[in-house]
């Protein structure tokens, strides 16, 4: 959501600062704002701005602003529409304290009212300039920073990363934390904040990332971190992963476009990952870095998978792969639903949250909720190792997909596809389902659907940038159809479209087609069926398509070699090489990516950061 990027050191900060916001651009905002305590003036100096970064750029092009402590942020409005006066940095009444926050402070206006009773004067509609007339007043009140700073998080309610930057402590950046992530990196004399490591990967790889309910006061060349009882706290700074490592677009249009064709190798990756865990010979660590023991994984009775957006698609589609490989009821739940809903702890039950960022709000509050709540094991599936669901969580499960930077989930969704779906078969294997071969021949399969996955786009291509993508781009809305498997697939692909054209798009399974949205079916309105490789199933998506066409609806087919009925009765049809049933989601998913991708590319969107939208949802 909104970003943070602060420097501290020998060198002038405004460089810094603004190239760290820029690789935070893929997380979403609406505007940007930097503050820094002028090296001439020694006073706090600000630009703000509504928009993309290169506004702010362009305010402060030729400025003299600049010095070498600063800080700024991007943010994604919660509270208070879009303009210049919300955007960060916000400040106390005398302009001598700036604030910049990710998160949301609940309750705010109750405090705001004292304030504003007690005369301090506010400009904006955010929560965050309570927060900086709130430390103002208790800093005048306490005469101290770390008592102010203890008093001032006993008030706010909510989620926080707060970085401040004062006038009377021009040697220090103050970070404060509360169930909001913030990574300190540690340099040679200089030190970076950031709510992101890839702010300041590339300079230095040694991090420090705050505990949650702690702070710090980071100057130049130390750091002193602090609970919220003012009791010091051991540093314990590691390396960042070497995958975190800025690496830009690699001569890509779009991050999008480079992480549909990351796909295969990130796959591999994982899957090659996993499998070292294993070790031949060797005691089996794979269960052990997910928390559970062997007695725990032979009895499981029940899977509980909890999530949100895309990540909860990956969960739908995973149901079929428990329940039919490991045999084990599995139930997915929406984070933003589950929390509250009764909670009924399940004998012999394990919550698998899975989140591509490992931070989302929604799925880190379940998490917390069912550990709270019960003895039952969680495991975190992301692809971020330092998240705080992977710190907060008795196990995990960690993909190889890579930094994910386009909006719009591709590559952590099929990496969470073949992760769940390796870990049906480990499951399997454990409860005598499966042989050790029959495992192997699994991830064989599964090495064959991403095969699929990237050769159908370069089979498709040109046809789909030539063709495709003009003609139906210029459709207004879509409906979206898949059946099993294939309909949780349909609803990532009508995600995928919404999220990247703006294009409207309804999707169902198709057996309820005939039960109402039958109605909207008509030639202005296109329909996307995705199909399945169970004979069965098949047959009853036929019949679905039939159902389309004699209502003269345009149809578009995702088929499988030998699949003619199907195919002769679309408009257009994609044709897939066959897989495993239990694939035909991974078989399918480069393609549509690509089409969803280029029809965004047509009608000349911000592909990588579309509006409105944030990469790490960690508000509620
Ligand atoms: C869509 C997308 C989102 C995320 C959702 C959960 O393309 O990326 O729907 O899937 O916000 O995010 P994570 O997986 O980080 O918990």
């Amino acid at each position: 959501m909104c970003g943070i990027a602060a420097y501290i050191g020998k060198k002038k900060c405004r460089k810094y600062v603004l190239e760290g916001l820029q690789r935070l651009e893929y997380r979403g905002y609406d505007s940007a704002g930097f503050v820094c305590i002028d090296s001439q003036h020694k006073h706090l100096s600000f630009s703000k701005a509504k928009g993309r970064l290169s506004v702010l750029k362009d305010q402060l092009n030729g400025s003299p602003h600049d010095g070498f402590i600063g800080m700024g942020h991007t943010r994604w409005a919660t509270h208070g529409v879009a303009n210049e006066v919300n955007a960060h940095p916000h400040f106390d009444c005398k302009k001598s304290i700036a604030v910049i926050h990710n998160g949301i402070i609940e309750r705010y206006d109750e405090i705001r009212k004292k304030l504003k009773a007690a005369g301090h004067e506010f400009y904006s509609d955010t929560d965050t300039e309570t927060i900086a007339h709130l430390f103002e007043s208790l800093l005048a009140e306490h005469h101290d920073l770390k008592q102010a700073i203890k008093a001032l998080v006993s008030q706010l309610e909510g989620a926080y990363s707060l970085v401040f930057l004062m006038e009377d402590y021009p040697e220090q950046l103050i970070v404060v934390r509360h169930r909001s992530p913030v990574v300190v990196g540690i340099g040679e004399g200089e030190m970076f904040v950031a709510s992101d490591p890839l702010v300041f990967s590339d300079i230095t790889q040694k991090v420090l990332f705050l505990p949650d309910d702690s702070f710090a006061l980071v100057k130049e060349d130390s750091i002193s971190l602090y609970d919220f009882s003012n009791n010091p706290l051991k540093i314990e700074s590691r390396e960042v992963d070497a995958r975190y490592i800025h690496t830009g677009k690699s001569g890509f249009e779009h991050y999008m476009l480079k992480e549909i064709y990351e796909q295969k190798l990130a796959i591999d990756k994982t899957i090659r990952f996993y499998n070292s865990l294993n070790g031949e010979g060797l005691e089996d660590s794979f269960w052990d870095q997910l928390g559970l023991t062997l007695g725990q994984v032979k009895n499981l009775k029940t899977i509980n998978l909890v999530c949100a957006g895309t990540s909860w698609h990956a969960a739908r589609i995973a149901q079929f792969f428990f329940e039919t490989i490991a045999k084990i009821q599995t139930k997915v739940y929406l984070a933003s639903e589950f929390r509250y809903m009764p909670f009924f702890p399940d004998e012999n039950s394990v919550y698998i949250m899975v989140s591509q960022s490992g931070e989302t709000a929604d799925t880190l509050e379940a998490l917390r909720l069912v550990k709270s709540k019960s003895n039952i094991p969680t495991i975190a599936l992301t692809n971020t190792p330092s998240s705080t669901m992977v710190r907060e969580s008795d196990g995990f499960l960690l993909m190889q997909a890579g930094p994910e930077i386009a909006v719009a989930s591709t590559k952590a969704f099929s990496c969470q596809l073949a992760s769940l779906y390796y870990l049906a078969c480990k499951l399997a294997v454990e409860k005598g389902l499966m042989s050790e071969e029959q495992m192997r021949i699994s991830q064989e399969d599964l090495l064959v659907a991403t095969e699929i996955l990237e050769t159908t786009i370069e089979t498709y291509k040109d046809e789909i940038i030539k063709h495709l993508a003009p003609r139906y781009s210029s459709f207004d809305r879509f409906i979206f159809l898949g059946r099993h498997i294939s309909y949780p697939f349909a609803l990532e692909s009508a995600l995928k479209l919404k999220e990247v054209s703006y294009i409207f798009a309804q999707c169902y399974p198709s057996g309820e087609l005939k039960h109402g949205p039958i109605a909207l079916i008509d030639n202005k309105t296109p329909v996307i069926l995705f199909s399945v490789l169970d004979d069965v199933i098949y047959d009853k998506v036929v019949a679905n398509a039939q159902e389309v066409k004699a209502r003269l609806g345009h149809l578009v087919v995702f088929a499988f070699d030998g699949q003619e009925e199907l195919i002769n009765l679309a408009d257009y049809a994609f044709i897939i090489p066959k897989v495993k049933p239990l694939l035909v989601p991974l078989a399918m998913i480069g393609l549509m990516q690509f089409f969803v991708y280029q029809i965004a590319k047509e009608l000349g969107l911000p592909i990588d950061k579309p509006r409105n939208l944030a990469k790490s949802v960690t508000v509620e």
